[in-house]
């Protein structure tokens, strides 16, 4: 489970998530490093190869213990995108970060 704010594409440019990832200054960039770690599974690593498929997914901006409720979405909207990517079917996409709109940019 990643975030948008993780997102170098979005960090470097000038849409709403680059404020969070600046405010976030540690947060963000864990997100980052899994997102890369995560690559590194799907391309070169022990699972590369095979038929599992190795995405990541953001939640969207969810009320929880971690932003004090502000999130503007409910656990059970933010659980979807898990859902979503544990039961895409056999073949799906791999390598992939999504959120419920799509595809986010690494
Ligand atoms: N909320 C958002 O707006 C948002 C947005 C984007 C991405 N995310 C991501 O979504 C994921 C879930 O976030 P959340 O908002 O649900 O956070 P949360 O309310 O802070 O919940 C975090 C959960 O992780 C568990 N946890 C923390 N450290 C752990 C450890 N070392 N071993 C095992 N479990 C551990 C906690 O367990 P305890 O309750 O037992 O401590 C808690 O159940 C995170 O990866 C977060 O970065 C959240």
């Amino acid at each position: 489970m990643s975030s948008s704010v993780g997102s170098l594409n979005r960090q470097a440019g000038t849409a709403a998530e680059q404020t969070a990832g600046l405010v976030a200054v540690a947060y963000a960039p864990s997100k980052t490093f899994l997102n890369a770690v995560t690559l590194q599974y799907v391309y070169v690593r022990e699972l590369s190869g095979t038929n599992i498929l190795i995405n990541v997914g953001c939640p969207g901006y969810v009320a929880t213990d971690l932003n004090g409720f502000r999130g503007v979405r409910t656990p059970e909207q933010g659980a979807a995108i898990a859902i979503k990517l544990a039961t895409l079917p056999d073949g799906g996409r791999t390598g992939t970060f999504f959120d419920d709109a799509g595809v986010v940019p690494w």
